[in-house]
């Protein structure tokens, strides 16, 4: 065998070829292997949703994490940037905007939702609502968060 490799050229070379090929097939085979178990599907009560804080009192959440953009006042800023004014503001007469907005951000605010869990969204959006010269005849659920956060309107 030996003697008819040094001899066969052209075999030596398909021979160093499948030497050189062979740890990528081997990795390849074990990226193709399926995993052991199937991804779970996040839960929205487990982190990442809930990994910001584990507040779920709506005037804390809002307190720690809105306020500092918005104000304590909730009357907003202006300087650095626009931080607008969610005190008496006529858009948060409905829960659904708010719950929007926290899931999804909007362009200088960050998706800040996505760290929170369903009833924490809820929870601040009802803080928020409620307060500050907001009067919204309906309240934010977490069931409606969910539903939101599965099905995004498009933008
Ligand atoms: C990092 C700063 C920041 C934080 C934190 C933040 N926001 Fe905002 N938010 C903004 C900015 C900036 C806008 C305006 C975006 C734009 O219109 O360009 C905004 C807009 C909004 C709006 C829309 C207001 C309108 O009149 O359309 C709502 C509602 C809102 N934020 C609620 C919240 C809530 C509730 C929290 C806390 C869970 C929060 N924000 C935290 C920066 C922030």
């Amino acid at each position: 065998m030996a003697e008819f490799i040094r001899r066969c050229q052209l075999c030596r070379r398909w021979l160093l070829l499948v030497i050189a090929l062979l740890p990528g097939a081997a990795l390849r085979v074990a990226a193709d292997a399926p995993a052991t178990a199937p991804r779970a599907i996040p839960n929205a009560d487990v982190p990442p949703f809930g990994s910001l804080s584990a507040e779920t009192d709506g005037q804390k959440l809002y307190e720690t994490i809105c306020q500092g953009c918005h104000m304590p006042d909730a009357r907003g800023a202006k300087g650095a940037g626009m931080y607008p004014a969610l005190a008496a503001n006529p858009k948060l007469g409905s829960a659904a905007y708010p719950e929007y907005i926290v899931l999804n951000g909007l362009r200088a605010m960050p998706d800040i939702g996505r760290h929170l869990t369903d009833a924490q969204v809820a929870a601040v959006v009802n803080y928020l609502i409620t307060h500050f010269g907001n009067n919204a005849a309906e309240a934010a659920t977490a069931a409606d968060v969910a539903a939101l956060r599965a099905n995004p309107p498009l933008r």
